[in-house]
């Protein structure tokens, strides 16, 4: 009988930063890594050592922060990726490394321009090489799902017999279809003769919108570990979303009969954090953490809601940890006892000290603003994460705009201790305060994204920005939360630039 765990292996950091435009700053990925290992995922890929310095960092940071998770880093099959990997993830108390070698024949003849029995060599060796200084090895025939059957069977054959502990199949290019990748999976798990001696494991992309219907046909086949990211975020169209595949596994028991060790009621929480870290808003009508996931507008389906809740609803709700958006929850006359319990049943506890500093923050909202969502807390805590280590802050911002005269803005930041103010003037509010804030930090700054979303209901809604900016040529993604958009924006500019001045100090 085979094992009935699916293991879940997340490369948000590595598969998913690889999204054009999904750069994360080291504080971020770390800030995901402790929310990925908290959600339960029982192998987090932390990135691809030898891509560059700043990725060698992050992973060693991750493995030197992570405990419960295994921390994994990606190589080609080449030495030096090897050695990078094994430098990068040495702190960890789990580690493993991933070692990947394109072997269909369009890779073959195009990209390596060589033989299918120069693949095996290299294979074997970098098994090889790998398996004498780590046990867990993980070997993925990049394209395998457009590869030649005998060749992809003969291949892993020889990885699991030279130490392979995991043999992951990619559907690199997102082309297979669920019957198809299922079979690859089956045929797999029936004709390579030493496959008992690993765990089978599914990678697939998005470009034909079937990347989770691949990964659970291939379960169904046999595999026992699903590669995915939060969100689906990935290369081009994405990967696997993690908690479409872990939600199907839990809400189809009675189909699959398979678990995981993932605690679904993070959900919620991780997908806004990644969201928020690469500037990618989740869109209303996504599966699972959608703003609109559970969400009923039709009368018919709230009468049937409201008389029995499994006839328009699959899923509770609190079990992927959706915050209730419907009562008002907290107001300006609640006390700190209160908000202590309210942040307590989002999953947030904080210090004494940081928990005075939040209450402080709540109240100065509160008087803004009659009602307060789960949303606004959740906004106030982040916002003040974001304070704790700031090189610039926001002391003051007037700003004057109508539509007869020209908009100016004069910014005051506190910057190591010292207040320093400059009036400027642009085509709009948001313009002239970002060109008081270049002149303040003279950085050369170019803003490449701007948005803004309303993180509550009512007129009186906390407006969030999210910034993309290139500071001295870095990408750097900025946010913050406000009632006055003008302030969100600023602080979201200034957010950005703080980040880019902690990678600085980081590299020193
Ligand atoms: O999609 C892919 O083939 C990959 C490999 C590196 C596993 O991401
Ligand atoms: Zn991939």
């Amino acid at each position: 009988m085979k094992n009935d765990k699916v293991f879940v292996f997340d490369t948000t950091l590595r598969d998913g930063e690889q999204a054009p435009g999904a750069t994360m700053g080291p504080e971020e990925k770390l800030e995901i890594a402790f929310a990925l290992e908290r959600l339960g995922v029982d192998i987090i890929e932390a990135g691809f050592p030898v891509s560059s310095p700043g990725d060698f960092a992050s992973v060693q940071n991750v493995a030197r922060h992570i405990k419960d998770s295994c921390v994994c880093g990606l190589a080609r099959s080449i030495v030096k990726d090897i050695d990078a990997v094994i430098e990068a993830v040495k702190p960890a108390k789990h580690k493993r490394i991933h070692i990947f070698l394109a072997t269909s024949s369009i890779h073959l003849q195009h990209k390596l321009r060589k033989s299918q029995d120069e693949i095996v060599a290299m294979a074997v060796e970098s098994v090889k090489y790998a398996r004498k200084r780590m046990d867990n090895i993980e070997f993925s025939p990049e394209d395998a799902s457009r590869t030649e059957k005998s060749f992809l069977y003969r291949i892993l054959e020889e990885v699991i017999r030279c130490g392979a502990t995991t043999v992951n199949i990619p559907d690199t290019v997102g082309y297979s279809t669920p019957e198809e990748y299922g079979a690859v999976i089956a045929g797999i798990c029936n004709n390579v003769p030493n496959i008992g001696k690993a765990v089978v494991s599914v990678h697939c992309h998005d470009d034909l919108g079937l990347g989770v219907a691949n990964s659970l046909a291939g379960v169904a086949g046999g595999a026992r570990q699903v590669e995915c990211t939060i969100n689906g975020i990935g290369e081009r169209a994405g990967n696997a979303s993690m908690e479409e595949i872990v939600m199907s596994l839990r809400t189809r028991q009675d189909f699959y009969h398979l678990s995981t060790n993932i605690k679904t009621k993070e959900f919620y929480r991780i997908s806004r954090m990644v969201s928020k870290a690469t500037g990618f808003i989740v869109p209303p009508n996504k599966a699972i953490v959608g703003a609109n996931a559970f969400r009923h507008e039709s009368g018919i389906h709230q009468d049937g809601v409201l008389k029995e809740r499994r006839t328009y609803e699959i899923m509770d709700p609190e079990d992927v940890g959706v915050p209730s958006t419907e009562g008002l929850v907290l107001g300006k006359h609640s006390g700190r006892h209160a908000f202590k319990d309210r942040l307590k049943g989002l999953g947030i506890e904080l210090p004494e000290v940081d928990l005075d500093k939040a209450f402080a923050r709540f109240k100065d909202l509160a008087d803004k603003k009659k009602e307060i969502y789960d949303e606004d807390l959740a906004a106030i805590v982040e916002d003040q994460g974001h304070m704790a280590h700031v090189a610039y802050s926001l002391a003051d911002l007037i700003s004057t705009s109508g539509t007869n005269i020209a908009p100016e803005v004069t910014v005051t930041v506190l910057y190591k201790g010292k207040k320093r103010s400059q009036r400027s003037t642009g085509d709009g509010p948001v313009d002239a305060c970002y060109k008081a804030i270049e002149a303040l930090t003279k950085l050369k700054i170019k803003l490449l994204d701007y948005g803004i979303k309303s993180v509550t209901q009512g007129k009186d809604a906390l407006g969030e920005v999210t910034v993309k900016v290139a500071v001295e040529g870095e990408t750097v993604i900025g946010r913050a939360a406000s009632t006055d958009i003008i302030e969100a924006s600023a602080k979201a500019y200034i957010n950005a630039i703080n980040k880019y001045v902690a990678q600085q100090k980081l590299r020193k």
